[in-house]
């Protein structure tokens, strides 16, 4: 196992399209070592997801966990660590909500993003097997958040600008004026 390196904003690799996985592909050595490898590195980093575009791999795999215990992210619930092959979303609900996000790739940026508030994951897992979840609140936003890599889409692309208000600031800034705490409609900051 090793940990490698993450793409960072401006590598053209988390622009592109991720390929799905093909069957004969799931459960092979290479991709336990990359799975094993996207691990290493996301706990290695402090996230709570990584996608496979994120290391270089432009494939339609993700990774998501994180722990109601941490101090970061307190009362957002539990995702044990779970691996997720040929992700689809469908949106149950909708109506948005907001979190601040950051994300491994887009490193001291935090930004407030409104996404769908429920929505149903299905996937592959490790050993190729269907599976299917519904998901609201801070894991829906964390989901769409990772999926969105596979897509070549940033956290970015999603803010929305306006006048008179500050949806994108550097991690110091964000914390120097208190911004997830003044703004009312922010819920919490994912990193992944
Ligand atoms: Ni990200």
């Amino acid at each position: 196992m090793a940990i490698r390196k993450i793409a960072r904003l401006g590598n053209p690799i988390l622009r592109k399209k991720a390929r799905p996985l093909r069957p004969e592909e799931i459960g092979s050595p290479a991709l336990q070592l990359l799975i094993a490898d996207m691990i290493e590195t996301m706990v290695d980093a402090n996230g709570i997801g990584l996608a496979a575009p994120q290391v270089h791999e432009s494939l339609q795999l993700a990774i998501i966990g994180f722990d109601e215990g941490s101090a970061r992210y307190p009362g957002m619930g539990n995702q044990p660590l779970e691996v997720f092959i040929n992700p689809r979303i469908t949106v149950l609900d909708p109506s948005l909500q907001e979190y601040w996000e950051g994300c491994l790739s887009i490193p001291e940026i935090r930004g407030r993003v409104a996404r769908p508030r429920k929505i149903q994951v299905d996937w592959l897992d490790v050993h190729g097997n269907a599976k299917t979840r519904i998901a609201e609140g801070f894991l829906a936003t964390v989901f769409q958040h990772e999926l969105d890599h596979l897509e070549g889409v940033l956290f970015v692309d999603r803010i929305r600008v306006e006048p008179g208000q500050t949806p994108i600031a550097f991690l110091s800034e964000y914390s120097k004026f208190g911004l997830a705490t003044r703004d009312a409609v922010s819920q919490g900051e994912i990193e992944d």
